[in-house]
This record gives structure tokens, sequence and C-alpha cells, in this order.
């Protein structure tokens, strides 16, 4: 696997996904291909989607660019429970097109994302991942989540110490 010179090439900031829709939808569909039962298909659901992940936090919308086309996103959301936790950032979105995965992108993205919850004054963070969603739950493992409970096909996990670690 090559590794994305973090420093040289990626660029990861705040974008609203609808100023790049054509290539953040084929990116969506590309990285849900085998994990179709998790995402939703047709492209006005997905842009629809989209809207509502931006009008929900616009700046916690964060988007990698290795170069000037978009491939990956990740939807933070510091103000999701705020009448039982406020201390809980919520993680909405998260994807890499298939063709850019492997390539150390998606732990930039998601430390990004864990960044941005924490200076929004998060300590505790959570999302919903698919059940048979292996290589996500491994991934949100290495970060200290853990399962805390399942609803139909969606497991949920949390992390319940701030990020970065002390
Ligand atoms: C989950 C996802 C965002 C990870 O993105 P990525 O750019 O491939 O991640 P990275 O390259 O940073 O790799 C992270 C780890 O996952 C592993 N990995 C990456 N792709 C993998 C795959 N297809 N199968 C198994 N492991 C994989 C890497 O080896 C790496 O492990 P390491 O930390 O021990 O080195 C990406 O695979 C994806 O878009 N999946 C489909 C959508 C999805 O499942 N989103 C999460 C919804 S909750």
């Amino acid at each position: 696997m090559t590794s994305v010179n973090r420093e040289e090439k990626l660029v990861i900031r705040p974008a609203n996904p609808l100023e790049h829709e054509q290539a953040l939808v084929e990116a969506y569909q590309s990285a849900y291909e085998e994990l179709q039962e998790y995402a939703y298909r047709r492209r006005e659901e997905i842009t629809r989607y989209f809207e509502w992940l931006w009008r929900r936090c616009g700046n916690g919308v964060l988007v990698a660019f290795p170069n000037s086309d978009p491939v990956a996103l990740i939807a933070c959301d510091p103000n999701w429970n705020m009448a039982e936790d406020p201390l809980l950032g919520e993680l909405h979105e998260f994807f890499v097109h298939r063709d850019f995965q492997g390539r150390g992108i998606g732990r930039a993205l998601f430390e990004a994302g864990l960044r941005f919850l924490s200076d929004h004054g998060c300590r505790r963070y959570a999302l919903w991942v698919g059940e048979r969603n292996e290589a996500a739950q491994r991934l949100y493992e290495r970060y200290g989540f853990q399962r805390t409970g399942q609803v139909g096909i969606w497991v949920r996990m949390e992390r319940s110490e701030p990020w970065p670690p002390a």
C-alpha cells in the first residue's frame, strides 16, 4: 500500500459537498459498492443526504483533496444530542473513494474529524456502523471505540475518552 504524503499532498478542509457534488456522489457510491445495504443508492437521495449533513453542521463537513478533486468526506456534528449529552460528538458519515482506500486517507480524515469535535467541546464520540462492515469497525476500535449497542443492522460504537489521548 502506498501512503499519501500528508504534508505535501493531502488537503483536508471544510467544504460544502454540494459544491463538489459530482465527485463526492461518485466517491460515496464507489465506497459503498460492496456495502450497499448501508447506503443510499440514487443520486438524488445522496444529494439530499449531503444537504442534510451540510445543514446539520457546515464547517464539520471535512473533505479530503489528494489533488484538485475531492475523494473522501467525514461529517461531524458537535450538537447532535445537546439535550441529553452535550459532550457527545456524532460522526454521521465517513467514506473514501474505493480507488483511494488503503493509502491512509481514512485515518487522516478520521483524526481530523475527532479533532474538530474536540475543538468544539466534545469529550465523547459516537457513530453507527453496519454490522458486517468489519473493516470500518476495526478502524474505529483502533481509535478506542467500543460497541455499546445494536439496532437492527446498525452497531453503535463510542469512544468515551477525550481525543487526543492525554
Ligand atoms: C472505512 C474507510 C473510510 C477507511 O478509509 P481508508 O482510506 O481505506 O483507510 P486507511 O487507508 O487510512 O486505512 C485504515 C486502516 O484500515 C485498513 N483498511 C483499509 N481498507 C481496508 C479494506 N478494504 N479492508 C480491510 N482493511 C482495510 C488499513 O490497512 C488500515 O489499517 P492500519 O491502520 O492497521 O494500517 C473506507 O474503507 C471506506 O470508505 N469504506 C466504505 C464506507 C464505509 O464503510 N464507511 C464507514 C461507515 S460507518
